[in-house]
């Protein structure tokens, strides 16, 4: 072989390596995407189960999304990553979202009990906002899992960021969401003050109602938390 033909088997490698990626960058979406409707038919399962035990559904709704592509690539950017497939599968763990609403905060830590005990969902990370509220105010536990799912190549785990949260701590989130957005992020020094005291009212709302719960529902029915 002279050297010609060795450069050219190169380039054919190289492009046979962009079309790789170009290929897997394709399926990515799809993928995660049907991450979420198996994560969601195993949420909705449970909440089946949940009321044929408990007479109530706990979850007041789901909702999911797919990260868009500007964002995901700003992500990668501002944390200082190439901009490679590899490293947005590896290093962006909120492409495929999902956020499950509660009526009472109790009921979240019986999920994440519940999803601990899987082996059908892999516990990445736990960040618990709820114990531990952000300074502002926020509310939520986040929990980064992976769920498998099985392909022609073989099984793969894909990543989902869930948010739980009440009601109320929905409320809050959405407003203030709502509020920054708008204001692009100048707001005065008050109104960050009231947004914070409005977080600690959504939380004596959820705590207000836990009590009430207990006392219709009497103590040794529901969990603790
Ligand atoms: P990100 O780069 O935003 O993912 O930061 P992180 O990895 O430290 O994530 P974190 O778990 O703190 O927050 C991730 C997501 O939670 C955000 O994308 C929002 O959807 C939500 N979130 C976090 N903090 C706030 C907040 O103060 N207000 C509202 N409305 N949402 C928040
Ligand atoms: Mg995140």
């Amino acid at each position: 072989m002279n050297q010609l033909d060795l450069r050219e088997l190169y380039q054919w490698e190289i492009k046979d390596d962009a079309l790789r990626k170009l290929e897997e960058w394709k399926k990515l979406p799809t993928l995660y995407q049907l991450a979420l409707d198996e994560l969601k038919n195993k949420i909705k399962l449970i909440q089946t189960e949940w009321k044929i035990h408990n007479g109530y559904s706990p979850i007041e709704h789901i909702k999911t999304r797919i990260k868009e592509p500007r964002s995901i690539l700003e992500k990668l950017e501002r944390k200082g990553f190439a901009l490679t497939v590899d490293n947005m599968v590896n290093q962006i763990h909120d492409i495929a979202g999902m956020r499950i609403v509660f009526s009472f905060a109790q009921d979240i830590y019986s999920l994440l009990d519940h999803l601990r005990q899987r082996e059908d969902i892999n516990i990445i990370e736990i960040k618990d906002y709820i114990e531990q509220p952000k300074p502002n105010g926020y509310q939520s536990l986040h929990v980064i899992v992976a769920v498998p799912l099985t392909l022609f190549e073989g099984q793969r785990w894909m990543k989902v960021e869930i948010q739980m949260r009440t009601l109320a701590m929905d409320f809050w989130a959405s407003m203030e969401h709502i509020l920054f957005y708008k204001y692009d992020k100048q707001v005065p020094s008050h109104v960050i003050r009231e947004l914070t005291e409005a977080a600690k009212a959504a939380d004596a709302l959820d705590k207000k109602m836990h009590g009430l719960r207990r006392e219709i529902m009497g103590a040794s029915e529901i969990p603790a938390r």
